[in-house]
């Protein structure tokens, strides 16, 4: 019985049917449950199955596939199989990535004579029989990657994203495991679709048949027809297995640390967009650049407002040309400062939109997603472009690429702020796009970064709208959330990392007194929030008095000190049972360093301290804990060397504190 892949958390036994006569039946290590990656509805299934097509009249609407050939070349599994009946053929891959994760998808091939309609979809894998409690996550803007929980029952759980991008809103991940577990207890599975357009994630158990897990494109009417000969190939759907969430993270995390796209350090970035919002004017915008080079920034963002017409939101979106009114010299004069700071230089841009007030929808209204001759309804007053076709993918790379050659830019912030309502495309009288959409987007921004292999990319959707792990694959970094109140942020950083590693995250010191919420919140909360993640600046620092613009410069010090440590080490949440505080930190793949943040959100329920419990550190080993902060490395907290398994099993006590305040420990063996 094959057994693929040989090692590792999550491996699926391939329970052959002697005769070949069906897909082969999956077990996932620790599960005695099995099913097929692919339910099938006429192997006796009454599930969802996961492929729904028809042809003309409804033909063909419930295939069997059969004559199964397996094949294991190294890391990947591909299975074939097809229905000569139906006259389709399906292909499922399956990966072992780096860290221990799997990633699989169908492909269905039409060999009929006449047309075939995917309806959709869908790769699963068995649950084991106790896992009856899910984790997925909500949101909404400034909110994103709220974590939920329930029951499995017996039924149906279907998280649909039909907004056309990843969303505010993404399930993230669905997590199925038994009742209780936590980051580091508790065996789990974890599904995923790495796609930023519309998906499905779905758990269901019946009383007659084993549950699953498993996702999938989430396809609009008629939007995949397959003619003769051609086929629909899903996204990757990734799953994760392990002992509590964070082996689940590390999993992910270790895959995204071994792309060919990942960064190979972080640059500490400034992003104008809080300071100045669209009041772009060269003198303001020339000593922010200086206080931030002096303050230790290495990459400072110009953010929306730089094009033509764009004094507001309401216009000038698709209109990428520098404004001459507010620009008279171009973006030279603020470029070349940047770089001559020492500071790299970085550029937004919202490539996939329109205002309807631009010379380019003026130009051509017909270039916008819409169906039945009805304009969408604006969101914040503006439209999608039809990226698939060819036209306008060639204008807009020809434009982004026009303002690359004319100014030195060496990061782009891209942007995507609406969702996709109607996305009808006018070359195909108002069919629906979105799948297609999404795909021209990873075309556009991969012909981009090809054209400019020197620029780094950050994918931003109103915040944290865009993250999946289909656009980890072309980006070095994640704007996040829009909500940079650090208090609000702690609850969205941590969730945020289920998905995707620190290092990505973008995550900003703010002004003391936050847009979002009109909370004060102190400096050195506001810089230990941002320290383990993409450290950054959204702040004016010209009001900054100068104690803050000298504190802001060493916790920036020690954010560089420590980087190595936290964008490279294991990921470790800490369930800490305690109302209004929270633990999490870094540990180095040699186990003999880790960073530990004591988050006090609120005021402490008692004054008896916290007992932080360490995860992942060498039980034998002597660690020295010792305060980390911008006033000094303070030394031990306590004196005493702990080990690696008292840290672990009885924890670092930590003496009660006020809220809002938070206290870094690193722990050196
Ligand atoms: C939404 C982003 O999340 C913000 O950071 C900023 O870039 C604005 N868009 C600009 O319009």
């Amino acid at each position: 019985m094959p057994v693929f892949p040989d090692s590792g958390p999550l491996r699926l036994v391939l329970d052959l049917d002697p005769d070949g006569a069906c897909l082969p039946i999956v077990h996932c290590a620790g599960s005695i449950s099995g099913c097929a990656l692919l339910i099938e509805h006429s192997r006796g299934s009454y599930a969802r199955p996961g492929l729904r097509g028809h042809r003309s009249g409804g033909r063909d609407w419930s295939p069997a596939f059969t004559g199964v050939r397996v094949e294991v070349d190294g890391d990947r599994l591909t299975i074939d199989a097809a229905d000569p009946v139906a006259g389709l053929r399906l292909r499922t891959e399956v990966e072992a990535l780096v860290g221990g994760a799997l990633r699989a998808r169908h492909t269905v091939t039409n060999d009929g004579a006449d047309d075939y309609v995917v309806d959709g979809l869908e790769v699963t894998l068995p649950l084991p029989d106790d896992a009856t409690e899910l984790l997925d996550f909500t949101g909404r803007h400034l909110h994103e990657r709220a974590p939920q929980r329930h029951e499995l029952a017996d039924g149906l759980w279907l998280r649909e994203t039909r907004r056309g991008r990843t969303s505010l809103e993404s399930p993230t991940m669905l997590i199925a495991g038994a009742p209780g577990f936590g980051f580091a207890h508790g065996p789990v599975l974890g599904a995923h679709v790495a796609f930023s357009g519309n998906s499905v994630l779905r758990a269901e158990r019946g009383p007659r048949e084993d549950a699953t897990l498993g996702g999938g494109e989430l396809l609009l009417p008629g939007e995949v027809t397959l003619e003769p000969g051609r086929s629909y190939t899903t996204p990757w759907v990734v799953f994760a297995a392990g002992e509590g969430l964070d082996d689940i993270a590390h999993s992910l995390h270790t895959w995204q640390r071994s792309l060919a796209a990942h960064p190979d350090a972080q640059p500490v970035t400034l992003n104008v967009w809080e300071a100045v919002y669209f009041d772009h004017d060269l003198d303001r915008l020339l000593r922010l650049a200086e206080l931030a080079a002096g303050a230790g920034v290495e990459r400072f963002v110009l953010d929306d407002g730089w094009f033509r017409g764009r004094r507001h939101d309401r216009a000038g979106l698709g209109d990428w040309q520098v404004d001459d009114d507010v620009w008279p010299q171009g973006l030279a004069p603020l470029a070349d400062r940047v770089h001559e700071l020492g500071m790299q230089f970085g550029l937004w841009f919202e490539p996939e939109m329109v205002n309807p007030e631009s010379d380019l929808y003026r130009a051509h209204p017909d270039w916008i997603l819409q169906t039945g001759g009805r304009v969408p309804a604006l969101q914040r007053n503006q439209l999608v472009l039809d990226l698939t076709r060819p036209e306008v993918r060639g204008y807009l790379a020809g434009a982004v690429s026009a303002v690359l050659s004319s100014v030195p830019v060496d990061y782009i912030k891209w942007d995507h702020n609406r969702d996709l309502l109607e996305p009808g495309s006018n070359a195909r009288s108002g069919a629906p796009a979105a799948h297609e959409q999404t795909l021209a987007f990873y075309d556009l921004l991969d012909d981009l970064r090809r054209r400019h292999p020197s620029v780094a990319w950050e994918s931003c959707a109103s915040g944290g709208g865009r993250i999946d792990l289909g656009v980890v694959e072309h980006v070095q970094r994640f704007w996040t959330s829009d909500m940079t109140d650090a208090l609000a942020r702690q609850q969205i950083q941590r969730w945020t990392v289920q998905l995707i590693a620190p290092e990505y995250l973008g995550a900003h010191v703010s002004s003391p007194v936050s847009h979002q919420t009109g909370r004060t919140l102190p400096l050195d909360f506001r810089a230990a929030t941002a320290f383990h993640y993409a450290f950054g600046i959204e702040w004016d620092l010209t009001t900054a008095s100068p104690d803050d613009l000298d504190r802001l410069a060493r916790w920036i010090e020690l954010h560089k000190q420590y980087r190595g440590l936290l964008h490279g080490g294991r990921t470790v949440r800490i369930d800490l049972d305690r109302a209004g505080e929270l633990a999490h930190g870094v540990v180095s793949a040699d186990r003999r360093h880790a960073l530990i943040a004591h988050v006090q959100l609120d005021e402490p329920r008692s004054r008896r301290g916290t007992r932080v419990r360490v995860p992942g550190l060498d039980p034998a080993a002597s660690y020295l804990p010792s305060r980390v902060g911008p006033d000094r490395k303070t030394g031990p907290t306590s004196g005493a060397v702990l080990s690696g398994a008292a840290l672990g099993q009885a924890g670092l006590w930590l003496p009660s504190r006020r809220p809002e305040t938070i206290e870094l420990v690193a722990l050196d063996a």
